[in-house]
Formats: C-alpha cells, structure tokens, sequence
C-alpha cells in the first residue's frame, strides 16, 4: 500500500527582500562572492510583526486552500523548525489556533534543514496507523533571528520563510507503483557531528538564545556524501531508479551541493528544483517552499515522481520519494 497522499502545498516568504549588494553595505562580503559560492542572490527577512507562527500559519492557509480542504479537518499539525517563537509551547500549537481547529494533535520537531523530512515520516507514520486522517506537515523558520550579522560565513546564507502540505491517509484501495502518495521514506542522524553546525545558545546551556555557527567547507562534503547515499537507499528501497525521477526537490543551501548530488546520481540539472537564488537557506522551510513553488508554476504535476531531500545541523539528514 502506498502511504498518505499529499492533497495540496502552500508557502509565505516575508515582505521584505534583502539583495547582496544591500548585505555587502553592512558585512565584508560582495554579490560575486556569494553567487558564486552559493548561487543566492536574494533573500526575504522578517520584519515587525511576521514571526515564524505568522509564516506558518500563512503557508498552511495557502496549502489548505490548494487542497480545497477545511482546517477543521485536520487532525494532526507537525511543525518542522529551529526558531520557534517561544522555547515552549510549541509553535505548531499557535498555528492550530491561529487556524480555528484545536484539538488534535499539534507539536514541534527540531531536525533543523532536515526538519521538513522527519515532520514528514512522522506525519506519514501517524496517519498511517490511524491517529489522524488529516494532516498539516509546515517547516517554517525566521534563522534571521540567530544570525551573527557580523559572521560573514554565515549570516549571507540563510533567509526566511514557510512552507507547508496537506497530507491525507493512505486508503487500502490505494496501491501499485502509480498510485500517488508516498512511497517510502529514510531519515538518518549522525550526533557525532553536532560541532560542525549548530547554535552556540540555548534555555538549558546558556539562557540565550544564541547564534549560528558553522564549519562550511566541512558541512559542504558531509552534504553531498550523505544526500546521495540517501537517495541511493531510498531508491534501492522502493524499487525504482534514478531514472524513473521526474524531479528532485533539494534542501536550498547551495547550488553548487544541488550540482554535485544530482551529478552523482546521474540526475541532469534540469530536473532538479532550484529556489536557492531567490530564497537563499530557509532551513525547514526550504523543501516545501520549493515543492509548492514548481507545483505552482506547473513544473510539478499530478503523477510525478518526486524525490525530497535534505541534510542539516545534528548531523541529520533523509530523503522521501512521492507520486503526486
Ligand atoms: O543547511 C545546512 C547545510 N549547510 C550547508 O550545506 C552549507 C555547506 N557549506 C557551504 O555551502 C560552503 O562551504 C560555504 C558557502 C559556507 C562557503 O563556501 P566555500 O567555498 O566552502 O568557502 P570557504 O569557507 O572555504 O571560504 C573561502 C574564502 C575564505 O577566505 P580565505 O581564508 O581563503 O582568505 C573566507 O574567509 O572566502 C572567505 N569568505 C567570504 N568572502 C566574502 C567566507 N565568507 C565570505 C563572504 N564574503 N560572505
């Protein structure tokens, strides 16, 4: 039996969109750097009043109107972030209510970039067993608010913004290698890594909330090394090939890791989903603002096959292969 069938996709980005040439007036960096390093050329970054409840909740109205469902509906909300607006409660609560449809389940993962993965096999596994027909799967970040704007190395990679699908679950009657819904999915963590990417605070640390911090060249191998394994175990798993990918939407960190993982898989540069240059790296948000993006513009269509990926802070990383 296939799993739960994604039935819609939404996602919000900040008002406010910051080019390199405006980050280089106020950190030592410059626009050829960073496009050429990176490919971002742009970036959305909060402002008064948009917190990451706002953009979720934002994102998760547009995917509910997409699936033409009703908030009430939906029985379970997995919120994918590493900003939540307070430490607790979790913020996927202040969207459930935000959305008018309190009580079922609502709760938080922190996966970091690979937030949008785990929320999603976890989501997937819940329906699956029956606690919810309905789900709403968002990542959602405002990094903006941990970064160090006088860190250089870090502070021209990241931006702001939301996305988010609905999920429904799978049905019995649902089943063979073209039925859409997801087909199966890897998550993996290496905590070995913790120190190559991470946030230098935290309630039980530091009581602050504390800024990013990375090793980027380093990151950067550990990247491509594991997205490409994982895609080979996802594929190996489900039985298809690499071949049979209509499109692979990556986590957004850096077009030239896009590059090198669809290069290792044979995958052709056109078949992969870029958003880097207008988004920069909204961490979890990254994955589902992509994939409503290219459904939106019509590249992604009904019974495609899509692959997802992502790798980030932890180390954590996974991949989901769906039929839309
Ligand atoms: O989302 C989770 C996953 N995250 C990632 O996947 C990020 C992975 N890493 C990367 O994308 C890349 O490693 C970076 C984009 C972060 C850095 O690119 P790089 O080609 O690995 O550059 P580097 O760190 O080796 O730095 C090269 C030079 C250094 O100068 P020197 O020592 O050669 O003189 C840096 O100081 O570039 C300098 N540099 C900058 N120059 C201008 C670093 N940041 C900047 C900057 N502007 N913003």
């Amino acid at each position: 039996m296939t799993g739960s069938r994604l039935l819609g996709t939404g996602s919000a980005l900040p008002r406010q969109v910051v080019t390199n040439a405006q980050l280089a007036e106020w950190v030592d960096t410059s626009d050829e750097w960073i496009v050429e390093r990176t490919g971002i050329r742009q970036r959305h970054i909060a402002g008064e009043g948009e917190t990451t409840a706002t953009l979720a909740t934002a994102a998760a109205r547009a995917a509910l109107a997409d699936a033409g469902v009703d908030a009430s509906s939906i029985g379970l909300i997995i919120l994918a972030t590493a900003t939540p607006d307070n430490t607790f409660p979790a913020t996927a609560t202040k969207v459930q209510d935000a959305l008018g449809c309190n009580g079922g389940i609502a709760f938080d993962v922190a996966a970091v970039c690979s937030g949008f993965l785990y929320a999603l096999s976890v989501a997937d596994s819940l329906l699956r067993t029956g606690m919810a027909k309905r789900a709403l799967v968002i990542g959602a970040e405002t990094f903006s608010r941990i970064l160090d704007w006088e860190d250089r190395t870090t502070c021209v990679l990241f931006g702001d913004g939301a996305g988010a699908v609905v999920l429904e679950a799978p049905s019995a009657d649902n089943a063979g290698k073209d039925a859409p819904g997801i087909i199966g999915s890897k998550l993996h963590a290496d905590g070995a890594q913790h120190d190559l990417l991470y946030v230098d605070g935290g309630p039980s640390s530091t009581q602050t909330v504390g800024h990013v911090r990375m090793r980027g060249p380093e990151v950067f191998r550990h990247a491509v090394v594991n997205l490409s394994d994982v895609l080979k175990e996802v594929l190996a798993d489900t039985g298809f090939s690499a071949s049979d990918i209509d499109w692979v939407v990556p986590h957004q960190a850096n077009a030239r890791i896009l590059d090198a993982t669809a290069r290792k898989l044979g995958i052709t540069p056109d078949k992969v989903i870029v958003t880097v240059d207008r988004h920069a790296n909204t961490s979890a948000a990254s994955v589902p603002l992509a994939l409503d993006v290219a459904r939106k513009d019509g590249r992604i269509k009904a019974g495609d096959l899509v692959m997802l990926e992502a790798m980030g802070g932890g180390f954590t990383w996974g991949a989901s292969l769906i039929r839309m």
